[in-house]
């Protein structure tokens, strides 16, 4: 039911045995160049044990049911994996769980009768294509700009020819597990891209199978970067509300090999890569 003036009191905390009901302002935009608003919903009915996502799916039939639009939302694996589940939830992005996705987050962590905005990923470099989806291929040219490794084709290696200390697997894998979901950027007040950049460098900078292009990648990736997100003014907004809780040691890393990217491309004759 669309009601712009629902009731914003938490009427009781949830009983972990007992259905809840959430009024749900949802924002609402038909496309990327149409005017966007809040519309309110209310929901009832819905398990403690459901998901964010399941509520939307409960709410979607609601609205189709009675002949309306479903909410437009992305979602892929609901497993924490995919990072396509992107949204502010009460102003924080994945919601108020830590290290938590959207897909992730119970409704247990909401009262009964709360008052939850829901509003897609708020960033120049991430429009809005319909209602909750953003478009974030702004990050598929970073990654496209030195994300990857030039492996030699063939039969797999084995397992052991290549060493690898087990600090350093340890960092490129806690690296790795960025997920692209973007809400390292919503969160930014900069809108910066310095922490999903961070994260794609370090994992492969730091192994010896992303030395042949270290130094190019740092650089092409570190200009995409900053052709279409702001600077990093090192707020950390980004750390507290990734998903996979990657550290901003990251960015210290990516600034250091970028420096040393600039010197050691130039001794190179600028041929990077
Ligand atoms: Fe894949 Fe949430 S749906 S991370």
């Amino acid at each position: 039911m669309t009601s712009p003036t629902a009731t914003t009191a938490p009427r009781a905390a949830a009983d972990p045995n007992e259905a809840v009901a959430l009024v749900l302002r949802v924002w609402r935009q038909d496309g990327p160049s149409a005017p966007g608003d809040f519309e309110t919903y209310e929901v009832a009915g819905l398990s403690p044990d459901m998901s964010f996502l399941e509520a939307l799916d409960v709410l979607n039939e609601q609205l189709t049911g009675t002949g309306r639009m479903p909410v437009a939302f992305d979602h892929d694996c609901r497993e924490g994996i995919c990072g396509s589940c992107g949204m502010m939830i009460n102003g924080q992005a994945h919601g108020p769980l830590r290290g938590t996705a959207t897909c992730q987050l119970h409704l247990r962590h909401f009262h009964d009768g709360q008052t939850v905005t829901v509003e897609p990923w708020r960033a120049a470099a991430f429009p809005v294509i319909k209602d909750l989806v953003v478009d974030r291929s702004a990050f598929d040219r970073i990654v496209e700009a030195g994300g990857f490794i030039t492996a030699p084709t063939g039969s797999a290696p084995d397992a052991n020819a290549t060493r690898v200390p087990k600090e350093v697997a340890e960092a490129a894998m806690d690296a790795a597990a960025c997920i692209g979901c973007g809400a390292c950027v919503a969160a930014c007040p900069n809108s910066a891209a310095h922490l999903f950049t961070g994260a794609k460098l370090t994992h492969l900078n730091l192994l010896p199978q992303g030395q042949p292009e270290r130094w190019g990648r740092a650089e092409h990736m570190v200009e995409a970067m900053e052709r279409y997100f702001g600077s990093c003014s090192n707020h950390g907004e980004c750390e507290a509300v990734c998903p996979k809780e990657i550290s901003i040691d990251v960015i210290a890393l990516l600034n250091r090999e970028f420096r040393k990217a600039r010197f050691a491309n130039r001794r190179l004759g600028g041929q990077s890569g």
